[in-house]
């Protein structure tokens, strides 16, 4: 590998790599995705399996990537290979990369449509259009823009061309500075909203259908649909909290630095279920509506609260920094790895994955439109016969969070857990506490594949 150019320095501190690491993972992943899940999937029984999958699959697979990563040095293709290399294990490892730099991509794609709603809504919100409108309203301005494919073109265009961008001048310029007012005010913006939805009278409604958890109700589905959010939120399996963690200095505690993202991103996610479903509730919206749930609920809160134009105009530019932090985030192994192996400058890199991603998010951009009729096929399972298929969005996406994401995160877990030697893994895990190491390596070795891979069975029907 001496003829890779090693393009790390090192995060400036431990808090730089903490920041970085939470901007990838606080994103659409909490405040679009998390509420609109739970939403379709129930509720109460849907949010505290998502919490078990975080606790038992999440933290200890983060661990696991972060140390890897840290250990390797390297875009994850060349982590893999260099470490398995150093282990004496087959060359095949590599594939993990590769699974990990292909769902990167496919994540990208839809992630930086999506985005572009929020971009969209900044307009909006900033121009005062949501005054005055009631559920109808809100639901309209949301349809009219997912009807029309030139703007969702544009807005795609535009946070496409913004991550270049950032990631042609390296991940930490800028960075650092963006996240560290990010989160604070992230956080304040949903306090804000969640008061307000305390204010609307529902508030109960909406707390009891977050946590309240009905069993009755879970299918494989379900289940399988928590264990994938807590993969996505998280950004595991797929390289990126890899890479973030080859820059991050040897003295740094991987189990303290990883456990402060992944409370940062609970919270995150509770807090914009607190925030959303008592809308749902006061204005009579379906939780289970899908994609565009909190682009119809919160518009409701900003049209009604006082200085809605400014906290909804402030709202909408956080959310799209914060997906921002995330999109570089799931660029970061792909460029790296090209000007790794491919010797291409930092820019062109850049610009070579950006342009791909921006090229399959022309697939999502559709889905909502020309495209929006569902294509599959029904399958026989011993379970019944089920319709696999949607739209392009809806197969990217639950191919991505559901499959290709905990197929990564089930790979590092044996990687780590059963193929690297413990000594390796103790050295660079570096816990002074045994009994922790203790409890988390089992976890890695035992708990969380085996979760998976029962997630798996259980999703096709097959237990
Ligand atoms: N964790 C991000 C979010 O919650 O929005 C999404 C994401 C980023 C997923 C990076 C995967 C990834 F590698
Ligand atoms: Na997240």
């Amino acid at each position: 590998m001496s003829s890779q150019n090693l393009i790390h320095g090192e995060w400036s501190s431990k808090l730089v790599f903490i920041l970085a690491a939470t901007g990838s993972a606080v994103g659409l992943g909490n405040i679009w995705r998390f509420p609109y899940i739970a939403g379709e999937n129930g509720g109460g029984a849907f949010v505290l399996i998502y919490l078990a999958c975080i606790l038992l699959i999440g933290l200890p697979i983060m661990m696991a990537e972060v140390m890897l990563g840290r250990r390797g040095r390297r875009s994850p293709i060349n982590t893999m290979l260099v470490l398995a290399r150093a282990e004496g294990l087959s060359r095949y490892w590599g594939l993990l990369g590769w699974l990990g730099m292909l769902a990167g991509f496919l994540i990208l794609s839809f992630y930086s449509v999506i985005a572009g709603w929020a971009l969209a809504y900044i307009l909006h919100a900033g121009t005062n259009s949501f005054s005055g409108l009631d559920a109808g309203g809100v639901q309209r301005l949301f349809s009219d823009l997912l009807a029309d494919p030139y703007r969702l073109l544009f807005w795609h265009t535009l946070f496409m061309a913004l991550n270049i961008w950032v990631v042609s001048r390296g991940v930490r310029s800028g960075l650092e500075q963006a996240v560290r007012f990010l989160m604070p005010g992230l956080l304040l913006l949903l306090l804000v909203l969640v008061a307000y939805a305390i204010s609307s009278g529902h508030f109960g409604d909406g707390f009891r259908f977050l946590f309240r958890p009905d069993f009755s109700q879970v299918t494989g589905d379900t289940i399988l649909m928590a264990m994938g959010q807590s993969f996505f939120t998280l950004s595991l399996g797929m390289g990126a909290i890899m890479i973030y963690g080859s820059y991050l200095n040897r003295q740094a505690s991987i189990a303290k630095t990883s456990a402060m993202v992944v409370t940062a991103d609970t919270l995150v996610a509770i807090l914009a279920g607190l925030a959303i479903f008592p809308i749902v509730f006061a204005s009579g919206l379906a939780a289970g509506q899908g994609p565009g749930l909190i682009f119809v609920t919160l518009p409701l809160a900003f049209a009604q609260m006082p200085a809605g134009v400014l906290f909804g105009t402030l709202f909408f530019i956080l959310l799209g920094m914060a997906a921002w932090t995330s999109s570089i985030s799931l660029m970061e192994p792909a460029t790296a790895y090209l000007v790794e192996n491919r010797k291409l400058s930092r820019p062109m890199a850049a610009f070579a994955v950006g342009g791909v991603g921006w090229l399959l998010g022309v697939g999502t951009v559709l889905s909502f439109n020309l495209w929006s009729s569902p294509i599959g096929l029904t399958l026989s399972l011993p379970g019944g016969s089920v319709f696999i298929g949607g739209t392009i969005f809806d197969m990217l996406d639950y191919l991505t969070s559901n499959i290709m994401l905990p197929l990564g995160g089930l790979f590092i877990a044996l990687f780590v857990g059963w193929r690297m030697s413990l000594q390796s893994v103790q050295d660079e895990l570096g816990l002074k506490s045994v009994w922790i190491f203790k409890a988390w390596y089992h976890v890695l070795r035992f708990a969380a594949p085996v979760g998976i891979f029962l997630v798996f069975l259980k999703a096709v029907n097959l237990i």
